[in-house]
């Protein structure tokens, strides 16, 4: 700032001399109408509006002038200065109006475009099924166990009282492993886990195991090779059939609703004593209708097996039968798809065309 003059002629002070004051201005309204962008224009105003532009500097001079000449040159800094602020302000809407329309225009939403046809995939209707028979006993405290599928003769058969010579030994109904003597078959059942349970974790034990199981079936329209199934283990005290009546019940309207109750008939497996099939009341008639081709008329479709383990299962785990009973079942997964879903034909299940997969909704 220059020192106090007192006969000084504010024109003498170059920064307030008016030609300089108006080129001043002219080039902060030149870069002002240069300013494309808001950051542009921002420089402009720091450059020609800040602390340290030249309009703001002379306007310190004034201080420094004679008093009769502060009035003067007050007025033209600060008209220089208005002049410069007017700009900016008409120049920053205009850059403002643009960037907002700009903003719109680059986010806007055509809400009449089709959306994205990528449809989610979503789990097999068997692994849904298998899952939900599951999760009806573990919702009664069962645990879910599980075994391999290429199984030891020794747990697929023998721990589970199979005679040498009985049929499902034979190659007609068993996958075996090759070589020949190693004692491996692909498993025919998901009973092979219930000795697998049992030496692992002893009793008491409540254990659902869902699997996938394999036999030398051809496949049509009620039979596959690879199949699954849902298997049933309870070992405990004071078990009885009632108790295995209930469960079987209370599974079966679970998965099929109310009034789907199951029944009973003598049958024979080496793994239980007695044993006995599990029929479903007809999903279709509900035994109502003598002509119906589900069921046959007979009112009740087969759903599989079950019965009071044999002691000679429990004793091969080490299981002391006088003190411990305990009952199981297994069921065809595919055959409860069948009944819960209206499915005639097995052969849709492993086919996997997605047409008829995403019918059953699309569970993850
Ligand atoms: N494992 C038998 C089958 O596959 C079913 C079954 C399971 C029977 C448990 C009795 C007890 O046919």
């Amino acid at each position: 700032m220059s020192g106090p003059n007192s006969d000084y002629d504010p024109v003498e002070v170059a920064a307030l001399d008016p030609e300089v004051v108006e080129s001043n201005v002219q080039a902060a309204l030149a870069a002002i109408a240069a300013a494309t962008t808001l950051e542009e224009l921002k420089a402009a105003r720091i450059a020609h509006a800040g602390d340290r532009s030249p309009l703001a500097l002379a306007n310190r001079e004034i201080g420094a002038l004679p008093p009769s000449a502060r009035a003067e040159a007050g007025k033209r800094a600060g008209q220089a200065r208005g002049r410069v602020s007017a700009a900016l302000a008409e120049r920053q809407a205009v850059l403002e109006a643009e960037r907002d329309e700009r903003i719109l225009r680059e986010e806007a939403l055509d809400l009449t475009l089709p959306p994205g046809r990528r449809p989610l995939g979503h789990r097999h209707p068997l692994t849904v099924t298998a899952e939900r028979m599951a999760d009806v006993m573990v919702g009664m405290g069962w645990e879910i166990a599980e075994g391999p599928e290429v199984e030891a003769e020794w747990f697929n058969f023998d721990a589970l009282n199979f005679d040498l010579d009985h049929p499902a030994r034979q190659m007609q109904d068993t996958f075996f492993v090759e070589p020949a003597d190693a004692g491996l078959v692909l498993r025919t059942h998901t009973s092979p886990v219930q000795a697998r349970a049992l030496l692992e974790r002893g009793a008491p034990l409540y254990v659902a195991v869902p699997g996938k199981t394999f036999r030398t079936d051809e496949l049509d329209a009620t039979h596959t090779p690879v199949f699954h199934q849902v298997e049933g283990l309870a070992v405990d005290e004071g078990l009885t059939m009632a108790h295995l009546k209930g469960t079987l019940d209370r599974l079966a309207e679970e998965l099929f609703g109310k009034g789907l109750t199951t029944r009973l008939r003598p049958a024979f497996f080496p793994f239980t004593e007695p044993s006995a099939e599990m029929d479903l009341v007809c999903f279709v008639c509900r035994g109502e209708d003598p002509g119906c081709r589900t069921c046959g008329g007979t009112g009740w479709i087969e759903w599989g097996g079950c019965g009071m383990v044999n002691q000679n299962v429990l004793r091969a785990c080490g299981i002391d039968p006088a003190r411990y009973q305990g009952f199981a079942f297994g069921m065809g997964v595919e055959r409860s798809l069948m009944f819960r879903n209206g499915i005639a034909d097995m052969r849709e299940m492993i086919e996997g065309d997605v047409r008829f997969n995403s019918q059953f909704g699309r569970e993850i």
